[in-house]
């Protein structure tokens, strides 16, 4: 081998042993580890609006699999809104219809800005950024209307009351309604209105009635029983049994 080339292969190996140096001296000497995922964070975790006052408002949004948190926003007209948006699982964007909002969402992330609604009217917020099957959607919408309380919560939920309330809370902030439709049309899921105590065609050629054992069991291990037509896709999504309940609530409550 020639002399140079033996020189430029020391070099290049030292340089590897002082670079992998620096590293395990960055993480043991110095204690430098990976950042943090801000969703990590209590103030990210959750979707919040905080009232500052003045009309002055300061906007938690985090995006996940396949909504956005809080999903509904309702604020009075002329509100100057401070917002924040993270993202808890993948990347997803934010697009405000009729204003200059456009954003990504990205986890660990927090992406900032100030937007004034002087109108009076729906913003629908849509994901535009491709984040898994149920992307087309992910969407959430911002009210501004006279004497707007600012609240976070979707309106229709109030009718019901009780555990189906807090049922139909959890299906849109668990983003359940990116592939359940409430209206009968299918969407990547099947819709759940008027399933409850009704016959279900399963996958696997067999039939079921839908009662609360079926319900639960398909909210807590959705393939154990695939309903026929659709894929294995829905995750299990961790819920407490007081939350399955709540869902299994709402769900009676759309037949
Ligand atoms: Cu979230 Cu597309």
């Amino acid at each position: 081998m020639d002399r140079n080339e033996n020189t430029a292969l020391l070099l290049a190996v030292l340089l590897m042993a002082v670079f992998f140096g620096a590293l395990v001296y960055s993480a043991t000497g110095l204690k430098i580890s990976l950042p943090t995922c801000v969703t990590d964070v209590a103030p990210f975790k959750q979707g919040k609006i905080i009232d500052k006052g003045n009309n002055h408002y300061e906007v938690h949004l985090v995006a996940k699999m396949w909504a956005f948190d809080p999903p509904e926003i309702r604020l009075p007209p002329g509100a100057d809104v401070d917002l924040y948006l993270s993202a808890l699982d993948v990347t997803h964007g934010l697009y405000i219809e009729h204003t200059d909002v456009n954003l990504m969402a990205v986890p660990g992330a927090v992406n900032a800005t100030r937007v004034h609604f002087d109108h009076e009217g729906v913003y629908d917020m849509i994901c535009h950024e491709y984040c898994g099957t149920g992307h087309q959607n992910m969407m959430g919408k911002i009210i501004i209307a006279k004497g707007a309380v600012p609240v976070a919560a979707p309106p229709a939920a109030a009718a019901l009351g009780g555990p189906a309330q807090s049922g139909e809370e959890l299906f849109q902030s668990k983003g359940c309604v990116a592939c359940h439709s409430t209206d009968g049309s299918p969407r990547v899921g099947p819709s759940l209105k008027g399933v409850y105590g009704h016959e279900t065609d399963l996958a696997d050629g067999s039939e079921v009635v839908a009662d609360d054992a079926y319900l639960e069991e398909s909210i807590r291990h959705p393939n154990a029983k695939l309903d026929k037509g659709y894929q294995p896709i829905m995750p299990e999504v961790p819920l407490t049994d007081t939350e399955v309940e709540d869902l299994v609530a709402y769900i009676k409550s759309l037949s």
